[in-house]
């Protein structure tokens, strides 16, 4: 039985007697929502959204709860369908007062009144949050949604529009991973290419035939962590059959063998490490595929940490052999869909190889800089690269929204910090190297925060993947990557410490060997 009819199909009849129409304010209130620019494809098709306990079909107004019509204003359900159609990023309130009163003129504390109406609306039906307010810019639809007709039709996962270059390797591991396990964390840094390998190695694993069906999850929207299982019912396409989302998988699941990708998992870890052993448990044949910049810590969790593409090493300057590097052949790639003509020669080679150093082999850093070639020639990035400038490059306006700069993506794990591991983690931004605990803690530590403590957060910070381990002589040291630390020394420079933990660094350096590898 084809999905889409066994998971929607079968409901429709008694679904569509028990519908009533969204109430509308006023017969003005459709013209002004028509004068509006048009909306995405909801408006036109006959598409189902859903999110949480609730459908909406915005070909005929609706908002269902379950089966039951829910009556919210007009106004209030223009905001919502360009909220949802958006989800996860924040709407401005022009915006929304453009979707919701079209060219109307009417004052902010009219939308003010509508998200309110909107808010108590879903909040009365399930006590969750769904909209939520950000910095005075605009709203945001923070619940997962899915389109349902698209999602129950899809048995794959996406692939990526551009090429991916230097994880083979790392994509044969994984899949051998999925073979043997049945949870799977790719751990690793935000922009490090989590969610490129787990898909490529979701699809390898269903053309392989090691899973017969696939779904995405992206958790990276769900800020209410209760709302967890609820999100994977509903990127499953399952209508609520039950008040228990864990039920309702289930049924579904039964012995199917699915993999279910949970993309983007750190902020809510402990949320998602129960679901998915709630999943694992009722589905005996499914497996779980989770990225995320820390470990869930779950049951029977087999961790997959990604580090950087392979990058040149200063040796290598001057010489075109440098694209066979993954990171100069990924900047390579991407700059020329930049700029026309683009090609690594004996001259752009050394200073291609110069900039992914710089930005420590990352892929979205890679990508960022390359976009930044129709604005500044090469020999200029790498000078600007040394500053603030690769915390601000500015990626497409398609990307995540942690996606678009270096510093949205380091905010993004900045924000799941407690206070203590922030004030480390600035304070280690004196080190320009690798460094060890005790070189760490002789800086770090003060009044406030007690040398004993120190290593333990420095466990903890690297587990969130926000400071990197050595390697090769730096094996057994910690170190922070350069953009991560123009990051931290900024943080250092608000907090008005700067002065202070460089004196402590300089008085270390004098009073100690240079067992620890500081590089300044
Ligand atoms: N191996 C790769 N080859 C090409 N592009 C990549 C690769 N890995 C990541 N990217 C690109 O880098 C960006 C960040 O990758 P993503 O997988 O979203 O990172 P993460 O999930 O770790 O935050 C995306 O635009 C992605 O297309
Ligand atoms: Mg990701």
């Amino acid at each position: 039985m084809n999905f889409m009819t066994r998971t929607f199909g079968g409901r429709q009849a008694t679904r569509t007697a028990a519908v009533l129409q969204v109430q509308m304010q006023s017969a003005t209130s459709n013209r002004a929502v028509a004068d509006a620019p048009p909306a995405t494809s909801l408006a036109s098709d006959d598409s189902e959204v859903s999110f949480g306990p609730f459908r909406l079909i915005p070909s005929r107004r609706l908002l269902l709860h379950g089966d039951t019509p829910l009556r919210i204003g007009s106004r209030a359900y223009g905001v919502l369908l360009a909220l949802v159609e958006n989800a996860g990023q924040v709407v401005s309130k022009e915006t929304l007062m453009l979707r919701a009163w079209g060219r109307v003129h009417v004052e902010e504390c009219n939308l003010r009144t509508a998200i309110a109406n909107l808010r108590r609306a879903l909040k009365a039906s399930t006590g969750h949050v769904y909209v939520a307010t950000d910095q005075r810019r605009g709203y945001r639809f923070v619940a997962p949604v899915t389109f349902a007709s698209v999602s129950a039709l899809r048995r794959g996962l996406r692939t990526p529009l551009s090429k991916i270059v230097g994880r083979d390797d790392e994509i044969v591991r994984l899949l051998d991973d999925i073979s043997c396990h049945r949870l799977i964390t790719v751990v690793g840094p935000g922009g490090i290419g989590k969610t490129t390998v787990a898909l490529s190695a979701g699809n390898l694993a269903l053309s392989r035939k090691l899973i017969s069906e696939a779904v995405l999850v992206d958790l990276s929207t769900v800020e209410d962590p209760n709302l967890v299982p609820d999100a994977i019912r509903v990127s499953l396409g399952i209508g609520r059959q039950t008040n228990d989302p864990i039920k309702d998988i289930e049924t579904l699941l039964s012995n199917r063998r699915f993999l279910i990708v949970l993309d983007g998992c750190e902020k809510i870890v402990a949320a998602v490490a129960d679901a998915a052993e709630s999943v694992l448990a009722v589905a005996p044949n499914a497996k779980v595929l989770a990225t995320s910049r820390e470990p869930l810590r779950a049951d029977g969790e087999r961790i997959h940490r990604l580090g950087p593409l392979a990058m040149p090493d200063s040796s290598y300057l001057g010489s075109i052999q440098t694209q066979n590097f993954a990171s100069v052949e990924l900047f390579a790639d991407r700059a020329a869909a930049r700029v026309r003509g683009f090609e690594l020669t004996e001259a752009t080679a050394p200073i291609v190889a110069r900039i992914c150093r710089q930005l420590d082999g990352i892929p979205l850093a890679i990508e960022l800089a390359a976009s930044r070639l129709d604005a500044f020639d090469l020999p200029i990035l790498t000078e600007l690269l040394d500053g603030h400038f690769s915390l601000h490059m500015l990626g497409r306006v398609t990307a995540l929204p942690r996606h678009r700069t270096l510093a949205a993506s380091l905010d993004w794990s900045f924000d799941t910090l407690t206070d203590e591991e922030s004030i480390v983690f600035r304070r280690l931004s004196v080190f320009q190297g690798p460094f060890g605990f005790d070189a760490a803690r002789e800086i770090v530590s003060d009044d406030q925060l007690a040398s004993g403590d120190v290593s333990s957060i420095i466990a903890r910070l690297s587990a969130k993947s926000i400071i990197s381990t050595g390697t090769g002589h730096a094996q057994g040291k910690h170190l922070l990557l350069s953009v991560t630390r123009t990051y931290a020394l900024g943080k250092l420079e608000q907090s008005g410490e700067k002065n202070i933990v460089l004196e402590r660094l300089a008085r270390f350096r004098e009073g100690m060997s240079k067992q620890d590898g500081i590089g300044a």
